[in-house]
């Protein structure tokens, strides 16, 4: 089964962390622990040790490991990352990226899916700071098992005792059964605005932060699919593991779409590509009274692709009225399969409310959520069709 890498952090639940290695050993995965020093004030780490059958990692130095550098190996080797109990000062260190001992310096190197379970006092969790952290590390694609309300080890009730070892235990599961989920399965996603020359100073763009598209081919390629993200200009950084194309027109655009969709399983588009576009003045049109610019249609991408019977395809629809019969009728005018209809509000936010319509008539209504959010359930619709239509994972 799976690689799982078990962070223990200090706090009076520490101990509980024996209780989840031992469930996640009944799933049949290998567990790996490594612990900070303040939990070792709360577990020794030869009970660890003894229930693993593994030498725990605490210390950054000392231990040599068969040529490789230790953080970066244990990271490697990992197909999860589960930190329970995680203490407020740990989800400081991982929302800022502080890497000041062992446990937080695999957490900087780790690629695989992350899952956090804290397990705090009730005043430091409800703190600005700690909640603030959470969002960041969400927005990353954190997994977070919230804790419960109940007695907390200082002696009041409130929100702040680690989530049951079974809620823990099912966070493992379904994250690990996702992150094979899309296996094989090749996306191409558009992201971000397109950019129309006017001349050579001067562009026509639209308010695209890019955020959308970003979480989708990031969460995509952490579902296990191969990813080629074509985004027009924004100011993000191109997910880790995905292929990236940079393109600026809505004719760039277009050109790399129809060249990557024959290979395609689904296709998401969700760039706002610009409507139209200028002839553009080869000199710096100079300062005048009045400029007449004559703007043209752009061709629509999504309309122009081939007819398909395999291939999924979806995409965004941007409207400041009557969002759901527009939304109904660009789903059924560019043939689409799941339509993700949002109001311009969601431009450049970190956040985003969707009505998703499907071609067979289905709607499903979103709460107000995180981008990244919204990627996960986009994806689940997709996964859900992509399963459908063309079958089980290859
Ligand atoms: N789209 C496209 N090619 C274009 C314009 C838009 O493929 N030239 C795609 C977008 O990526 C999005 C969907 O079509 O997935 C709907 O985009 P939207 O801007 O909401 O709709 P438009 O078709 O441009 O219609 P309008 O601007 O009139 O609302």
């Amino acid at each position: 089964m799976a690689n799982v890498l078990l962070g223990v952090t200090g706090c009076i639940a520490a101990y509980k962390a024996a209780l989840i290695l031992r469930e996640l050993q009944e799933m049949g995965h290998d567990v790996q622990v490594v612990m900070t020093r303040h939990a070792a004030e709360f577990v020794g780490p030869i009970t660890f040790e003894a229930l693993s059958g593994r030498k725990v990692w605490m210390e950054m130095f000392g231990h040599a490991t068969e040529g490789g550098i230790e953080h970066i190996e244990v990271a490697r080797r990992s197909d999860l990352f589960l930190v329970a109990p995680a203490t407020a000062n740990v989800l400081a260190k991982f929302a800022a990226g502080v890497a000041d001992d062992f446990l937080s310096t695999v957490q900087l190197s780790a690629t695989c899916p992350i899952i956090v379970a804290p397990a705090m006092n009730v005043e430091m969790w409800r703190h600005p700071a700690t909640q603030e952290n959470l969002e960041k590390l969400k927005q990353r694609g954190v997994h977070i098992v919230y804790p419960e309300s109940g007695y907390l080890a200082c002696g009041v009730t409130g929100e702040g005792r680690l989530a049951e070892v079974n809620a823990i235990v099912e966070a493992v599961r379904s994250v690990l059964d996702r992150s094979t989920e899309l296996a094989g399965r090749r996306f191409v996603v558009t992201a971000g605005p397109t950019c129309e020359e006017i001349d050579p100073v001067r562009f026509l763009t639209n308010r695209s932060s890019g955020k959308m598209g970003y979480a989708l081919a990031r969460r995509a390629v952490s579902r296990g699919a191969s990813v080629i993200l074509i985004s027009g200009p924004t100011r993000l950084e191109p997910p880790a593991g995905v292929e990236f194309v940079p393109v600026r027109t809505a004719r760039e655009m277009q050109q790399q779409v129809y060249r990557h969709f024959p290979d395609a399983d689904v296709l998401i588009m969700a760039a706002a590509v610009g409507d139209y576009a200028v002839d553009a003045n080869p000199q710096k049109i100079k300062r005048q009274e009045t400029l007449t610019l004559s703007l043209k249609m752009t061709e629509d991408i999504l309309a122009g692709l081939p007819p398909r019977d395999r291939q999924i395809v979806v995409g965004f629809a941007v409207e400041s009225e009557n969002m759901a019969e527009n939304a109904v009728a660009k789903l059924r005018h560019k043939h689409l399969d799941l339509m993700v209809a949002n109001d311009v509000a969601a431009f450049a936010s970190d956040f985003n409310r969707v009505l998703l319509l499907s071609r067979d008539g289905n709607r499903t209504e979103l709460d107000l959520m995180l981008k990244t959010e919204v990627a996960e359930r986009i994806l689940d619709e997709v996964a859900a069709l992509v399963q459908a239509r063309v079958g089980a994972p290859r």
